[in-house]
């Protein structure tokens, strides 16, 4: 059993239409709270204030956010509608925030660890979370069983990223220096001409 905020909170997630395609509530819990929770070690190992890119209905954020509550943890997602979901939880978790925006649009380096999960095709994913936090930050993608470590690996190059060992189902990339310049990139560029 979870902590009971998790339990209402993937009840609401199953409830509102448009969250998630997943109807079954126990596929749900596997997906979307269980995977989410697997990576709690690995994020509370590196300090700083983390981000969800992407986040959806919030997972893997409010997971992670109720798991480790003197961690600052910010929901950054694209549609609006979807931010209106995620702020009814603030109340129940102090340490939540919520951003409406691109990850290409953000401050560079604001945060110890970025995670993500289902945000877009690995490498993009990458090119989007690496800029997002500082040198000896971690980027934490949720990837399927196909996902392209090798072209993961030379977007992070780019980007002053080193794919680290990792579990089956994450790929962990370490910032090991400062974002290039040139990052981020304009919206929509790291979607259509993606560095590798
Ligand atoms: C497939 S959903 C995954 C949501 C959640 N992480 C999950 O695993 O259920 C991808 C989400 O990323 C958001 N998104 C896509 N591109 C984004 C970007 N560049 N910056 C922020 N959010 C983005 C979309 O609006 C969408 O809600």
């Amino acid at each position: 059993m979870s902590l009971p905020v998790l339990e209402r909170w993937l009840d609401a997630v199953l409830a509102m239409p448009g969250l998630t395609a997943i109807r079954d509530p126990a596929q749900a819990r596997a997906v979307l709270l269980e995977d989410a929770l697997r990576a709690t070690t690995i994020v509370a190992a590196t300090e700083g204030p983390i981000v969800d890119v992407g986040s959806g209905g919030g997972t893997p954020g409010i997971p992670l956010a109720a798991s480790l509550p003197d961690r600052p943890v910010t929901l950054l997602e694209a549609e609006r509608r979807k931010c209106v979901f995620l702020e009814t939880w603030i109340p129940e978790l102090p340490n939540l925030s919520v951003t409406w925006g691109r990850a290409e649009e953000q401050e560079r380096e604001r945060f110890g660890v970025a995670v993500a999960k289902a945000l877009a095709h690995p490498p993009t994913a990458a090119e989007w979370c690496l800029p997002l936090v500082g040198e000896g930050g971690l980027v934490v993608l949720w990837v399927g069983e196909t996902a392209e470590q090798d072209r993961v690996a030379a977007v992070a190059a780019e980007i002053a990223g080193e794919v680290e060992a990792s579990p089956p189902g994450l790929i962990l990339i370490r910032k090991t220096g400062p974002t290039p310049q040139r990052f981020p990139r304009r919206t929509g560029v790291a979607r259509k001409r993606p560095l590798a």
